[in-house]
C-alpha cells in the first residue's frame, strides 16, 4: 500500500469514528423539555382528617363553603385577633366566618383577602 492510501485510509478512519462520536453526542445529550407539555392538574381534593391536621395557631387551615384556606400568615393580623379564629383551625369556619362569630358578617374585603390564601376543595 502506497504511503498516500495508508494517510487517506487512517484520515477516513478517524473522519467516520468523530462522526460517529458527534452524532452519539447529539443523541445523547439532546436537551429535554424543562417542563413537562401535559402537566397534570392536581385535582385532588383536601380531607376533613387532613385539614385537621392543620389546627394551631403557627399552622391554620380552615374551611368556608367547601374550600379550604391556609389562613396561618394572615391570622395574627385578624382585626379581631387571632383568639377569635383559633377555635376553627382545623375545622369548617364557614358559619362563623359569615357571622364573624355572630356579630354580623365580614366585609367583601374579608372575603378577598380569604381567597388569598386558598388550597384546595374540601373532599366530600
Ligand atoms: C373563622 C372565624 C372568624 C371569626 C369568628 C371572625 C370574627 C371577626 C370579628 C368579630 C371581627 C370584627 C372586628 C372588629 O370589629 O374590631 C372581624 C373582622 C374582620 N375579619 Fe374576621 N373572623 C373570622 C375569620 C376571618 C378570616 C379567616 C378572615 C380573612 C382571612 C377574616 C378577616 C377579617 C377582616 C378583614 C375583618 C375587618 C372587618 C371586615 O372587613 O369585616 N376573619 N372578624
Amino acid at each position: 500500500m502506497s504511503k498516500t492510501k495508508i494517510i487517506v485510509t487512517v484520515s477516513l478512519i478517524i473522519f467516520a469514528v468523530a462522526l460517529i462520536g458527534i452524532l452519539a453526542g447529539a443523541v445523547i445529550f439532546q436537551k429535554q423539555p424543562t417542563v413537562n407539555p401535559i402537566t397534570p392538574v392536581n385535582t385532588s381534593k383536601i380531607t376533613l382528617a387532613v385539614m385537621a391536621g392543620h389546627n394551631s395557631q403557627s399552622d391554620c387551615w380552615l374551611s368556608v363553603r367547601g374550600k379550604v384556606y391556609n389562613i396561618t400568615d394572615y391570622i395574627s393580623f385578624h382585626p379581631a385577633g387571632p383568639e377569635k379564629i383559633i377555635p376553627f383551625c382545623g375545622k369548617d369556619a364557614t358559619q362563623a366566618f359569615d357571622t364573624k362569630g355572630g356579630n354580623g358578617s365580614h366585609s367583601a374585603q374579608a372575603s378577598e383577602t380569604l381567597s388569598q390564601f386558598y388550597v384546595g376543595e374540601l373532599a366530600n
